[in-house]
């Protein structure tokens, strides 16, 4: 049976088409293409020998959804398709609550509608906020404190509740920690428009050439090099934990588990793990630490592997070297082709 996903153009999209296509499974990518480019889906062909049936439409259109669920015969869907920038999300909050809180409740509606019940949700660490301990566990609190966070908080709340509903869905949410690196292909990866906003696209694009240094957010943080530690984990990892987590869909109502790797990763330690991979020093400075930046967060990866027997299996020198991979080959990135 076909799996829709929703957002199936983007970064992490993309990555899970291939990984789904390889397991077998067909796919259909439902896109706006607002943060994505057509060519990666002649990527994904050129991977895996087989185009995914793409629907260019938004996920707030109930009616294109329900027709696109129905013509595909689709058995369950990934839910990426959503604004994702922190930083965006306080001045155009109204925008974020309505494609990412309204849009996850009209693809609700719409699998109600067409007895369409397993769903994988895409959310996001970022629901923990600062965290009262680490490594962070799926029964911490969720403060998030980014219009952004609160979206993902409410949307996994929505589809919590339409779990238990009269027109119940099987929920899987997973929430990311920071996906990074690319296939090995280096045929998709990140390409963020304009300026990145996350650290690792936007080292490959000092490595490359196209920025010139990074800045470094901060050096007095209470971490062992004052920099922000993360918990980095490869997106080729990310979408095989969304195979797993397809196939937990309909044994238990609400499930929520952590997609990283459990470990964490200080911004310099990712700097010279990508001097290292690229064979080029990285130019840095120092500079100021960046509005709602969190010291340190890391994933407990113990429900994943115990729930989903899942564990992210590539480290940062992996991570590194297919995002220099993917950065080199594509140098202004999908423009490229
Ligand atoms: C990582 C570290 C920065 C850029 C964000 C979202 C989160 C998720 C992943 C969607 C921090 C430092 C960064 C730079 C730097 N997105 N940094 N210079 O902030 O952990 O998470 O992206 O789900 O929701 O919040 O990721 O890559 O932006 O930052 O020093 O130019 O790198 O201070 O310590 P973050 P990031």
């Amino acid at each position: 049976m076909t799996v829709m996903i929703t957002g199936g153009a983007g970064f992490v999209g993309s990555h899970i088409c291939v990984e789904l296509i390889h397991a077998g499974r067909k796919v259909v990518v439902y896109d706006n293409f607002c943060n994505s480019h057509p060519e990666v889906i002649n990527r994904i062909r050129r991977i895996t020998g087989t185009a995914p049936e793409v629907v260019r439409g938004d996920v707030r259109d109930v009616e294109a959804l329900i027709s696109a669920l129905s013509a595909h015969g689709c058995s369950a869907v990934i839910h990426l398709a959503g604004l994702k920038s922190v930083a965006d999300s306080v001045s155009k909050s109204t925008e974020y609550y309505d494609c990412n809180v309204v849009g996850t409740l009209r693809l609700a509606q719409a699998m109600q509608q067409t007895g369409v019940r397993n769903i994988v949700f895409s959310s996001s660490a970022t629901v923990y906020g600062e965290p009262d301990m680490l490594p962070l566990r799926e029964d911490h609190k969720l403060a998030p404190f980014s219009p952004y966070g609160r979206t993902k908080m409410q949307a996994e709340e929505l589809l919590s509740d339409i779990a238990q509903s009269q027109s119940p869905l099987n929920v899987v949410i997973l929430r990311y920690f920071n996906p990074v690196g690319s296939h090995e292909s280096g045929l998709i990866g990140e390409d963020p428009n304009g300026i990145p906003n996350n650290l690792m696209p936007y080292i490959s694009r000092v490595a490359i050439g196209r920025l010139p240094v990074l800045n470094v957010y901060g050096n007095d943080y209470p971490t062992p090099d004052g920099t922000g530690i993360r918990d980095y984990v490869h997106v080729a990892d990310l979408a095989a934990g969304h195979v797993a987590a397809l196939d937990c869909a309909d044994k238990q109502r609400v499930l929520k588990v952590n997609l990283g790797t459990g470990r964490g990763t200080s911004v310099l330690e990712l700097v010279d793990a990508y001097a290292g991979a690229c064979g080029k020093t990285i130019p840095i400075t120092f500079a100021p630490r960046r509005a709602g930046d969190i010291a340190s967060y890391y994933a407990s990866a113990e429900l994943a592997a115990n729930v989903l027997g899942w564990h992210a299996k590539r480290g940062i020198a992996e991570m590194c070297r297919d995002a220099w991979n993917w950065q080199r080959k594509n140098p202004n990135g999908y423009l490229d082709q």
